[in-house]
């Protein structure tokens, strides 16, 4: 039979059809790299810059549309978007792939990414707040959980965590991250990373994670968000880095670059930063976003003339995915033409993509994150509650509590509840709150009265807004309070007050909340001050004037029945702070982990670093945080005198619980490394245990230091230690330990 013209027509593309599927289909043989080389050996220069592109759903930042924008189809089809964001839903997700596996050439799929900050639709805790918990294997399971709801919705890779340090809480993305240290950060970094990848990416409710803002953003000058960072290389590498290389050396799939400079460089087209630390140092092997248009504002930023050369120097620097910028879409053809980025460069940076794709098995079944079936059975279900809820329980953290308040015996009392976020279902949701639903969460009014049931007499007032200025609510928020026989005083930040774009020049309680707290005090009623809010506030007034405090920053769908348990004593807090508390914004930055200075604080002589009109001293320290459990420490013990290269250093302590209650106690370890060919910080955390203690329990508590634990970039930016004396401390936050000395010899 003679071939018939169409056969003709056809038959190359039958050959290349079977091309692909023998080279990118046949898993068993061959190994990701090298069926990622097949891919990319087939890709046109057109396909290929169609990888590095993404595209939002929506206009903005937050999934508003679930919907491509008009024409995106067309362009898949074309092979000409390698990825979305801000798509949901695991329908609308499969139309879309279809269009990419069966009207695309090379069949390659999309990646779904989305910001799961703390949560898809079953709101978690803010990263702030897990991280108060000081519980990486409770943070790695909220990771798990949501990393399970999203990917049941069609998402693939989440732009989370942010890892970012940050030590000044006028920065309103602090609510975002794991607070001002390094270790803690790296610990929290490395059980989120976990966490969403699992231990198998390719599974259908893993997700690729995303280590942001890559680097140094926490670091804006004035806390503005967006602004500048200057800092020198040994605080960049010691300090903000960390968290980063904790998140690579966990697997992290991903980096998202940051909106920052630093020293002159945007990160967009910091080829330091990209190439040289995160491939050549690092090894990372994966894939590097920009941030929504950060190639773009390299024009602002005023190291590019206009979007082509913003495109140039952002590829060169080893930005592979372009996220809504349009510079690759529109620029890198023609940059290519001109010799200006090479093809080695491009097919570099699509390699990285394909792998990731690949490991997220991808190409053995683009559809598995869209079952529809699995989405309905798996979004807010009872399991995600509780754990949300353990979650919220854990990562409340009690400032004060005199006279033993708390716990409220039940029962027992008539409560009023007062304050602008007493009822509120909307705020405890926090910033990045995703799909979350208001509807669906536990006021503080409300899981009070879950607790006490329907019998017991609960008031409840607003007395003011959370910004506002009036005060005519005041008054009958007084008589409230006259008739109960406890006050429990919500009060903070509205959950549009911290995140992206959201500092602040002032840190007190917005609005007249505090004029408010100052005339329910006036009745002399018991008071209880419960906080929620997405970074330190200066509640200088409340620490010196009501009975207890319990921070709970914002906790998600279960806040309320979380803060209920703790008030009635169901759960012991055990939460210890990640950040400092300052007493006042001119204090800031703050930090526990700051440098001596020549000239360190001395009340004896006037010409020491402090401040002439206020105390240099924090309101809450770096790791507080109270029990209804009473820990003693003593008997700090060390191996020996000294610690080797080879002999590391094990510290004892023994921790008792000397309380009426059961509970959990962080046990921290600090280090201060004497003399330095640089200086060194006077304390730094090297080490945490969370411990159980029934009552009247004692725990011995181990710590084991080696001689990598002390390294630091030198005089000479060599990461090594150097021999000569230590100081040790052990307790229960980083301003009260037990101390020793060791010496680190040579
Ligand atoms: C934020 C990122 C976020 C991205 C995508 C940006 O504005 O800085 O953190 O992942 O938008 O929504």
């Amino acid at each position: 039979m003679k071939a018939g013209k169409s056969t003709i027509i056809l038959f190359p593309f039958i050959i290349f059809f079977l091309i692909i599927q023998k080279n990118v289909f046949s898993q068993s043989v061959k190994t990701i790299e090298e069926r990622v080389d097949s891919v990319l050996s087939l890709m046109t220069q057109t396909e290929k810059i169609g990888q590095l592109v993404q595209f939002s759903g929506g206009w903005d930042t937050g999934a508003q549309s679930t919907k491509p924008k008009t024409g995106s189809e067309e362009l898949i089809a074309q092979g000409k978007i390698g990825s979305f964001l801000n798509i949901i839903g695991a329908e609308t997700t499969k139309e879309l792939q279809q269009i990419a596996i069966e009207k695309s050439r090379m069949k390659i799929p999309l990646i779904f990414g989305l910001d799961v900050i703390h949560g898809f639709r079953t709101t978690f805790p803010v990263p702030l707040a897990e991280a108060s918990s000081w519980d990486p294997a409770l943070v790695k399971k909220s990771a798990r959980m949501q990393a399970i709801e999203a990917s049941a919705s069609g998402i693939h890779w989440t732009f989370n965590p942010m890892v970012d340090i940050a030590r000044d809480p006028r920065w309103g993305r602090i609510v975002e991250g794991s607070g001002e240290d390094p270790f803690l950060g790296s610990a929290m970094a490395a059980a989120r990373v976990k966490g969403y990848q699992g231990s198998d990416l390719s599974a259908n409710n893993t997700i690729a994670a995303c280590l942001k803002h890559f680097a140094g953003y926490g670091g804006a000058e004035g806390g503005r968000d967006y602004n500048t960072v200057d800092f020198s290389e040994r605080t960049f590498r010691d300090v903000y880095l960390k968290p980063f290389k904790a998140g690579v050396d966990a697997g992290a799939a991903t980096l998202m670059a940051s909106f920052n400079e630093i020293g002159g460089v945007p990160s967009s087209s910091n080829q330091q930063l990209l190439t040289k630390i995160l491939r050549d140092e690092w090894k990372f092997d994966g894939f590097v976003v920009s941030d929504w248009n950060s190639i773009g504002e390299l024009i602002p930023h005023g190291v590019a003339k206009d979007l082509k050369q913003a495109g140039e120097l952002a590829l060169n620097a080893g930005l592979d995915m372009d996220m809504e910028a349009s510079a690759y879409t529109k620029h890198l053809s023609e940059l290519i033409a001109e010799g200006k980025v090479s093809m080695l460069t491009v097919d570099e940076s699509v390699r990285r993509i394909l792998r990731i794709k690949f490991r997220l098995g991808l190409f053995d079944d683009p559809y598995k994150y869209c079952d529809t079936d699995r989405e309905k059975k798996t979004i807010l279900t009872k399991e995600m509650r509780e754990a949300s809820l353990e979650t919220a329980q854990k990562s409340i953290v009690l400032l004060k509590n005199e006279n033993e308040l708390l716990p409220i015996a039940k029962g027992e009392k008539k409560i009023a509840v007062i304050g602008p976020l007493g009822n509120s279902t909307i705020d405890p949701l926090g910033p990045w709150n995703q799909q979350g639903d208001a509807k669906q969460v536990v006021s503080v009014l409300q899981g009070i009265k879950n607790k006490l049931g329907i019998n017991a007499e609960i008031l409840f007032e607003e007395g003011c807004s959370i910004k506002g200025n009036e005060k005519d609510r005041f008054a009958k928020a007084v008589e409230t309070a006259n008739q109960a026989d406890i006050v429990v005083l919500v009060l903070g930040e509205s959950l549009d007050m911290s995140g992206e774009a959201r500092s602040r020049a002032t840190l007190d309680l917005p609005g007249v909340q505090e004029e408010l707290a100052k005339e329910i005090h006036k009745t002399g009623k018991p008071i209880v001050a419960v906080i929620m809010n997405g970074r330190p506030l200066t509640i200088t007034w409340l620490d010196e004037h009501v009975s207890s405090i319990l921070e709970t920053w914002f906790l998600g769908i279960e806040a309320g029945s979380a803060i209920a348990d703790v008030l009635f004593g169901d759960v012991n807090p055990s939460g210890k702070l990640p950040v400092t508390f300052p007493r006042f914004v001119g204090q800031v930055p703050m930090y526990y982990n700051h440098k001596n200075s020549g000239r360190p604080y001395n009340p004896k002589d006037n010409y020491t670093s402090y401040y002439s009109d206020y105390s240099n001293s924090p309101l809450y320290p770096f790791g507080y945080g109270l029990s209804y459990a009473k820990f003693i420490y003593s008997n700090l013990k060390l191996s020996s005198k000294n610690i080797s290269k080879i002999e590391p250093l094990k510290i004892s302590v023994e921790v008792k619980n000397d309380g009426l209650y059961n509970g959990e106690e962080v046990v921290q370890l600090y280090i201060r490394d004497l003399v330095g060919s640089v200086t060194r910080p006077v304390k730094e955390l090297k080490g945490f245990h969370k411990i159980f203690l029934t009552k009247g329990e004692t725990k011995n508590v181990e710590f084991v230091l080696t001689e990598e634990d002390l390294k630091f970039y030198n005089l000479n930016m060599n990461f090594v230690s150097e021999p000569g004396m230590f100081k040790v401390f052990v307790g229960t936050n980083s301003a009260e330990c037990l101390e020793d000395e060791f010496e680190l010899m040579d």
